[in-house]
């Protein structure tokens, strides 16, 4: 069905104030969109690819005639992205070349816990200290930190995922405790597609026509650097800016794939955009909007853990912290020579654009996008479930402090929180007072409820992240299978993930 404006009628705030850039920011749509550069992998022998990626320092021109230092996966932002087939092993050996110490997660990804990015299993700055952040003290990480060979053998990790899931866009990113949001911010965010041969066989546009869409925002410091206010010792003492921090870092510039409100030129044709919004705090719902103000279908294929069975049509997307949409749009509906703009209604001045598409020619189209997407899809009832539980996210105090707390707590990486039987059954209803972006790791869920109401249209498919929205109840479903470990789950806006909105998943 299409989305109506009627079902979005409860609108998310949005909350937190935006950090002002203070260098001159470039008009929307000069500069062309990148698309990040595909890993070429180490070797394939053996059934594995290997992957080699240095998180380092470096720079990057992001706005024209600007230079900002960043944190890096392999030098740019985003990261490489890596490309793999459904059920080929991939492991990734990640050197940690920068000041600070490091945890990858796969986003989405189906990971045994030893590869899944716990926040204190980290990996060790080249010659184990920690300069910069001065912040990761607190928490354990720091045992074995002065210990020669411990610094030695952990500077370097390997990073092994069976890929063993539905294909779909993942992303890997920092998810070091305490210190996920200003690391993201700083850079350390890429993607990971996986494909299978029944996804390749359905005839989606390819090629030129998919494209990855990784949306975030940031602000920029005088000096150029990404302003952020835990980093910035400027930031921290002007009045008023700890607030948005509490409620979650925005910022004044919109980025896709690295570049500020781009453009990209498309025929007239459909295209596969795999949109992720990778951005700590902001939420976004978007409409292609053409020059004479018509709104382009948004016709969803797939959502974050892969294919929907049935196309879904939208004239709004909202998009939530970590959530991705794999959606087509046909170009061809509008005139060669005019633009599509991908605007964000949620946004305010400068930040409702997002980027634009300049529709340059006519061509031959031989995509299609099948009625039937997918048939495996599962399909759990509320009678498979063995157990329901009720999580709240709220506001709360946290060490004295300001925090945001799952069931009254804040994560306390020493503590179990919940533990499920592996290949159980269970509902799960969420209720937030603000906004909360949840995300489980390991497993896919489904969207059974919200708020007593059936899900909305864009809760289609398999997920691994849901929007709640303020004073929202959110009944999901899911099967706990794959691996026994210690996973977690948590809220998705970056900053309350810092300040504690995350508890432990025990699959046993
Ligand atoms: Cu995108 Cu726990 O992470
Ligand atoms: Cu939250």
């Amino acid at each position: 069905g299409l989305t109506t404006s009627a079902a979005l009628a409860r609108r998310p705030a949005v909350t937190g104030a935006e950090l002002r850039s203070a260098v001159p920011l470039p008009p929307a749509f000069q500069v062309p969109l990148p698309v990040p550069a595909v890993l070429e992998p180490v070797t394939t022998s053996g059934g594995t690819d290997r992957y080699e990626i240095t998180q380092r320092e470096a720079s990057a021109e992001i706005l024209p005639g600007i230079t900002t230092p960043l944190w890096t996966y392999g030098g740019t932002f985003p990261g490489p992205t890596i490309e793999s087939r459904r059920g080929r092993p991939v492991t990734v050996t990640h050197r940690n070349e920068l000041p600070l110490p490091t945890v990858v997660h796969l986003h989405g990804g189906r990971t045994p816990a030893d590869s899944d990015g716990y926040p204190t299993d980290l990996v060790l700055p080249a010659g184990g200290h920690e300069a910069h952040t001065g912040h990761a003290s607190a928490h354990g990480p720091a045992h074995g930190m002065h210990d020669p060979r411990a610094v030695v053998t952990e500077r370097t990790r390997d990073y092994t995922f069976p890929l063993d899931q539905r294909p779909t866009l993942l992303w890997y990113h920092d998810h070091r405790m305490d210190f996920t949001a200003p690391a993201i911010w700083r850079g350390l965010a890429g993607l990971h597609v996986v494909r299978d041969d029944a996804e390749d066989d359905l005839g989606l546009p390819a090629g030129p026509r998919e494209l990855p869409l990784m949306i975030t925002d940031r602000s920029f410091a005088a000096d150029g650097g990404l302003a952020y206010p835990s980093l910035d010792p400027s930031l921290r003492e002007r009045p008023g800016v700890l607030e948005p921090y509490l409620a979650g870092v925005l910022g004044d510039v919109i980025l896709v794939n690295g570049a500020p409100w781009p453009v990209h030129e498309v025929d007239a044709a459909r295209y596969r955009l795999r949109i992720l919004n990778a951005s700590n705090a902001r939420h976004y719902e978007l409409e292609a909007v053409t020059d004479d103000g018509r709104r382009l279908d948004l016709v969803q294929i797939g959502a974050d853990q892969g294919l929907l069975a049935a196309p879904v049509t939208h004239r709004l997307l909202p998009v939530a912290p970590a959530e991705r949409y794999d959606v087509v749009v046909d170009f061809s509906g509008a005139p060669v020579g005019s633009r599509v703009s991908l605007v964000n209604r949620l946004g305010s001045g400068r930040t409702r654009d997002v980027m634009a598409f300049r529709v340059a020619r006519r061509a031959l189209d031989e995509s299609r996008v099948p009625g039937t997407l997918s048939t495996d899809l599962p399909d759990w009832r509320r009678s498979d479930a063995v157990r329901v539980r009720d999580f709240a996210f709220r506001a709360g105090r946290m060490r004295g402090d300001h925090g945001w707390l799952i069931g009254g707590l804040p994560f306390d990486p020493a503590r179990s929180d919940v533990a499920v039987g592996l290949g159980e059954v269970e509902v799960w209803r969420l209720v937030a007072d603000v906004h909360h972006p949840v995300h489980l790791h390991l497993v896919g869920f489904r969207v059974l409820s919200r708020s007593g109401r059936p899900p909305l249209p864009h809760d289609a498919g398999l997920k691994d992240t849901v929007s709640l929205r303020p004073g929202e109840a959110v009944e999901i479903i899911t099967r706990f299978d794959g691996y026994r470990g210690r996973y977690l789950f948590h809220c998705h806006n970056a900053e309350h993930e810092d300040m504690g909105m995350m508890a432990n998943l025990e699959v046993v």
